[in-house]
Formats: C-alpha cells, structure tokens, sequence
C-alpha cells in the first residue's frame, strides 16, 4: 500500500509467528521453503501442501485449523480462480498437483492490472490498526471474487496492492478489455461497500505487453516479471484516488469497448521519452463491432460463385458488374466471395483501384493491376518475360512492354496511339490468363478517369480461351457516364445490388449494438435505410458520444450519415483532427511522410501517435506497410469538407512541392498526381469571389501541368480527357 502504511491482513498463522517474533524468512527456514511462500500462506494467496502444513502444524504446535489454513473464504475463491480458467494449481495448494499444467517458459501477451489502496483521511478520523487489517481483508475478498470472475489470475500482492494477470495461462480473448472491465468492477464494489468506500481509496493502473512467464519450481503460482509488469506499477502510482490509468497499448486494445480521457505524458525509470497514458472515462454504451458478420446478400455470393464455376468450367472470359451507390456493401461482397475461393482452383487475383482524385490521374489504377498480375517487382523484364512466355517473339515482346509501360508514365516512349495501348493491355491479360486462372477487379471504377474507362470497355472484349473472371465494381454514377456500359458484350452481368432489407439491417444492427436501447436500435434502422455503411456509421456515433441514451435519442441520431461522421470528427483531438484532414487531402491512402511534409507544425511522433488514435476510433486503417487508408471514402470527404478553402489550396500546393522534391527520380510516375494537386489548388483558389493568392509560383504549375498534359498525350487520351472530363489544364493555370 502507497501513502498511509497500514497492516497485511492478518492470519492466524502470521499471528502465531510474530507472537513469536519470528519473520517470514526464518518461519520459511525451519520448513525449508521460501519465505516468497510463507507470506503467500499468510495473505491466503496459495496453501501450504499437505508435507508443509504438517511441518508448520509441528512448528507451531498448533492444528491446521488454529493456523487458519483452511479458511473457507480461501478455499471458495481459490476455487473460483481455479475453474474460471484452469490456473496451474500450485504444489503447495490442497488440490493434487497432478492437474498442474506446467508452464516452463513462454512469450504472452497478456495484461496487467495493478491496484492499490490507502486510508482515507477526509474523515480525520485514524482507524484502529485491527480496523484497518479487517478492510483490507475485505478488500482482498472483493478483489479475488472480481478478478477470478474476469477470467484473471491473482499473481501477487506487491505490498498491499494486487497485480492481477490475464491472459495467462491462457489467453480467453479481450484480455485487455476483461482486465479493464475487472478494474471498473473492483471500482464499484469498493466504493459502494458500505465499510469500504468511507475508508478506502483505490489507484489502477493496467497495462498490456508481452510477458516472458514460468512456473516457480518452488511451488508458487507462476512467475510474470518484466518491464510490462513496472510499467503497470508505475501507472497505479501516476494514478489519482478512484481512477484507473492504461498505457495506449491496452487503450488500444479495449479500444472498442471502452471511452478514455485525454491523453498525458509520463516519465518512466529507464525510458528515455516519457510514455503517453490515458485515463479510463466509462465503458461505451455499445461495444464497437469491427466487423459484422455478412448479413443476408446469400443470392449474390451464390451469384458470384456460379459465375465463378462457369468461367473455370467454359475456359471463357465473364464480366460482372456490380453497381450500387456508396457504403451498400460491394466492397464487402466481394471479399465475401474471394475469402470463399477454393486454392486448388488456383485463381490469381489482381486489382486495379481507382481513386476519388477527381479524373486526372489517367491509369494510376493500372499500376497496382500491374503488380497483382506480375508480383511487386514491375519493370520491363517482367513484362516481356509474360510476353515471351505467352509465344511472343522477344522484339515483339519488348514492343509490347513498352506500350504497357507508358501508361504508367515508366517509359519514355514516343507518343503512341491508345488503340496500341489498349491491345498490349488486353494482350498481357489473356497471355497471362490462358498460364492460370485469373480474376481481375476494377474497384470503385466511377472514379476512373474517361481514358481509363475507354481501355476497361476495351479490355472487357478479351476473346480468349482461359479462365478469366472479370468485375467492375461502382456506383450507379458510372452508367450515367457510360449509359450503354457492357452493351452488346457477350457474358456480361450486371448485379444492381440493392439495400439490406428491414429485417436485414435489424439483424445488422443488433449485431453491432447489443446494449442499445430497442427504440434507437429502431431508428438506426429507419434513418440507414438499408445502408450498412451508414448503419454501421450512426451506431459507431452513438457508441462514441458516450451518451445516455435519453440524450442520444434526441441529439445524436441526425438526419444524414454526413452529419453523424462528422460528430465522430468532432471528438477528435486537433492533433488527430489536423492529420485526418492533411490525410484527406492527400487522398483515400496515405503516407506518414506525405503527412509530414503537410504538417509541419507537428512531430512525427505526434503523427504517429495521432494516426494511432484515428485507428483506434476506426476512422483509418493500415493498409500496408507505412500507407494509411481512411475506413471509407465518405469518412475521407467528409473530412475534406471540414477544411477551410484557403487551408485546402495550401495543402495541395505544399503536396505537390513535396512531390516535385522526392519523387525527382521517378517524376514520370508521379507528374500526373502532382498535376492533379496544383490543378486543384488553381480550382479552388478560383472559386472565391476575391481570388485566394496562390503561395506557390504560377509559372511552376503552368509547367506542371503542361508536362502532365504532355504525358497523357503520350497515350493519345489528351484529347478525350480535355474533351469530355477536365476543362484545359493550361488554360486554368494561366486564368
Ligand atoms: N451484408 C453485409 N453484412 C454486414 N456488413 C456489411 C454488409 N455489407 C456491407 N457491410 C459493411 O458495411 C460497410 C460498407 O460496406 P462496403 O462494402 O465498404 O460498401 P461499398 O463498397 O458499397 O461502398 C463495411 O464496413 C462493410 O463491412
Ligand atoms: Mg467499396
């Protein structure tokens, strides 16, 4: 115990001893066991094993019974920890040690949770020191019943505080949430015990981390030791009376069903940097879901999956488009059927995605098809290697590449016509489906730019004999582009996806927020209108904000998905609000290092730390490696709409410059991005009635764009693309 010093609860068998003056050590020395063991014994932690409690028994001269060693209260929550989750049974406790699942050593993640008590003084009262024991005592009740029913394991007693473990010896899942769920339960019970709360005061802190655990040979329960351990310590100790404080790694974690306070920064013996903590506020009213099971949609996998067997069965190309508006679940369905694809049909898999840049980025898309069809590496050796393995002559192969790799600005080959281009495309995909299964995807194609849909419909004509599964997958603003896509194209499908049904989206909803209020849960499913994206949306708000659900009904239910992930930014800190939306300007992914070249009042650890929380609040999620994405492409417009014209046209300038700076070596690949960060800079900063000054030199856009124009006319789109989707690119520049 910190602060006041009070006495350990007393045993009988402590009182014999210090009767007799003896210590822990020397009590453990005449029996030939660890006095580690004796104030385990004493605290009621574990049992002496039948061969010590006779030794004790004859030390003392007293019966097991007058030593206290069979005290009901041990035995029943000994018990209780025993069955909550297989604890080892220690030799020196009354259970047979044959049950004992040897832990030798191992790596676990677990977590930690630490809690400690002082005397109140608000009383000014000074409580007898018997008084004192007997509360304690209480206390350790309390805390044993509470942790074993969380699945926990009582470690041991560090002073007076408790260290409980979960996730040892086996992990029960939501370990850190079950240790939290513990601590705010321990809360409640010592502050509402009505001998408890007057007198107690009680500090938590909880931490998760991996722990290298064994068992104590000499018949304790198992050992947990480490930095993870201390650092839990220490949290109990930075944590004021009644609050429970985690590191961000258990924040993390239980981030899902619990809401914390503002982050603070600590020091910590041995880091050089002090550690962010945050201090528990409440459970959320609902658990955040991650990710709902699939609801409904049974026709349309079933749908996919005979598509899917035709395609193999004929050895012929088939199309399927799947169109419905935003958040409606193709991206979902999709993954649905790919996660069901059996590997011995040995289907490869290659995506295009394409992204809400507005139109300008011509193939950017293509690229990442590119790499799903020849693996990471993309060069021209690649290329020409699929060509040549495909019957190609190698000067035929090499013609080939090269018109392949001008759409991706790679090469620096003299204009060619699109027609060319589209062949070589529409070539390398049937070369390289006739050697194996392929099922190529273009996502989110209304995105796509007027050249890129041009070379879909073109590529979507593959007459070859091969399995070649293709999908599209939009929403309905691209039959608005192409009113006749897929016209008069033999195994063409379109899949209209429609909205989930009423009993769909209940089902949906009680997923993802059991403990929400039958009513409310009726109005997520009125106002989402079938949409699981904004279903998902309008329950996530409800579970951040926190609120009791009186207040929830009447304020946090607004009338569009628009609104409600908007108060979802609203709760942000500035610092995760500001890289949300530098991200969005960057785009749906996102780099770190674009983030802090945008942000430059802002340390990359500061960065780090806020993208952290933006994951945690699931409004982002890695993609890979160092990329970001946002959750959904409406969480990154809505971000985007937050942000002040004046503040947009600078980030699109201060990206494009970084651009120019880093990607020198690879400009090609990137001049069209670039472009596209200046032609929307030179957009908006012309949309205010007083146009917004411009902080970058007009002459460098002009240049930037008329090299991106150039580019694109490599591939003959230059004309379509300033004909049908983007005003002149120069003529904006130089207004
Ligand atoms: N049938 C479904 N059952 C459960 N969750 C779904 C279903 N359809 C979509 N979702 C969820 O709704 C959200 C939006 O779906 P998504 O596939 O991204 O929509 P879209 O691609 O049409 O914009 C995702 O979180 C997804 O997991
Ligand atoms: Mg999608």
């Amino acid at each position: 115990m910190k602060k006041a010093a009070m006495a350990i609860p007393n045993r009988q068998l402590k009182q014999e001893r210090e009767r007799r003056c003896w210590s822990q050590l020397e009590v453990a020395d005449q029996i030939g066991t660890t006095s580690l063991n004796v104030s385990r014994w004493e605290r009621g932690i574990t049992f002496p094993t039948p061969h010590f409690r006779q030794e004790l028994c004859a030390l003392f001269g007293k019966s097991a019974g007058e030593l206290g060693l069979l005290q009901d209260v041990i035995v029943e929550s000994h018990v209780l920890l025993s069955s909550a989750n297989s604890v080892p049974h220690s030799k020196d406790t009354v259970s047979p040690p044959s049950q004992t699942p040897r832990i030798v050593e191992e790596r676990r993640l677990v977590t930690i949770l630490v809690a400690d008590v002082t005397e109140s003084t608000t009383l000014g009262e000074t409580l007898d020191p018997e008084d004192i024991r007997a509360l304690i005592d209480r206390y350790y009740t309390h805390a044993r019943r509470i942790i074993a029913n969380h699945g926990g394991t009582l470690e041991k007693f560090i002073g007076d505080a408790v260290m409980a473990v979960f996730g040892l010896p086996r992990a029960l899942g939501e370990d850190a949430e079950r240790a939290i769920a513990a601590a705010l339960a321990l809360r409640e019970a010592v502050t509402t015990d009505p001998l408890l709360g007057k007198h107690l005061l009680l500090y938590m802190g909880v931490n998760t981390g991996e722990v290298v655990a064994n068992s104590d040979p000499t018949g304790g329960n198992f050992l947990v030791t480490g930095d993870v351990v201390n650092l839990a310590s220490r949290l109990q100790q930075v944590a004021s009376p009644g609050e429970i404080v985690v590191s961000e790694r258990t924040a993390t974690a239980a981030g899902n069903a619990f809401l914390f306070g503002d982050q603070r920064l600590i020091e910590v013996k041995g880091k050089r940097q002090p550690l962010p903590v945050l201090p528990l506020s409440q459970a959320r009213p609902i658990r955040i879901i991650d990710r709902p099971p699939l609801i409904g949609r049974l026709q349309d996998v079933l749908q996919l999956d005979l598509l899917r067997m035709r395609t193999l069965e004929e050895r012929r190309p088939h199309l399927l488009s799947i169109v419905a508006p935003a958040g409606i679940g193709k991206t979902r369905l999709f993954e649905e059927f790919l996660a069901h694809l059996d590997p011995e049909e040995g289907f490869q898999v290659a995506v295009a995605r394409c992204v809400p840049y507005g139109q300008t980025l011509t193939y950017w898309p293509l690229r990442g098809l590119l790499t799903g069809l020849l693996g990471e590496e993309i060069g021209k050796t690649q290329i020409v290697d699929a060509f040549v393995r495909g019957g190609q002559a190698p000067e035929d192969a090499a013609r080939l590449a090269d018109f392949v790799l001008t759409t991706l600005g790679i090469e620096q080959e003299e204009v060619a016509d699109s027609e060319s281009i589209f062949a070589a495309w529409r070539l390398l995909i049937e070369t390289l489906a006739r050697q194996a299964p392929r099922i190529v995807v273009f996502e989110d194609l209304h995105w796509a730019s007027e050249s890129l849909l041009d070379m879909v419909e073109h590529l979507l004509h593959a007459r070859v004999q091969a399995a070649l599964l293709m999908f599209v997958l939009s929403r309905p603003e691209l039959l608005d582009r192409r009113p006749t896509w897929g016209g008069g194209q033999q195994n063409f499908t379109t899949l209209m996806l429609q909205p989930l049904t009423e009993a769909q989206t209940r089902e949906l909803v009680k997923h993802v927020a059991t403990g929400l209020d039958q009513a409310l849960r009726e109005r997520v499913v009125e106002r989402s209108g079938g949409n699981p994206f904004f279903a998902l949306e309008l329950v996530r708000g409800i579970g951040e904000r926190g609120m009791d659900e009186k207040s929830a009904t009447t304020s946090i239910l607004p009338d569009t998905v628009h609104a409600a992930v908007l108060a979802r930014l609203d709760l942000l800190t500035s610092k995760e609000r500001a890289v949300a939306q530098a991200a969005s300007v960057v785009g749906r992914v996102f780099r770190v290092t674009t983030l802090q070249a945008v942000l430059e009042d802002l340390a990359t650890t500061e960065i780090d730390r806020a993208l952290d929380g933006l994951m945690t609040r699931h409004l982002v999620v890695q993609a890979s490696g160092e990329a970001f994405t946002f959750q959904h492409a409406l969480i990154r417009d809505v971000a985007y709409g937050t942000l002040s014209r004046s503040e947009r046209v600078r980030m699109h300038c201060r990206i494009a410059i970084w651009l120019e700076g880093t990607a020198a070596e690879r400009l090609d690949e990137f001049t069209e991005l670039i472009a596209y960060h200046y032609q929307e800079a030179v957009r908006l900063s012309q949309q205010s009635a007083v146009p917004l000054e411009l902080p970058i030199d007009l002459a460098r856009v002009i240049y930037s764009l008329e090299r991106a124009g150039l580019l694109v006319s490599r591939s003959g789109a230059l004309a379509m693309l300033c004909s049908r989707a983007i005003p002149p690119l120069t003529a904006i520049a130089k207004q």
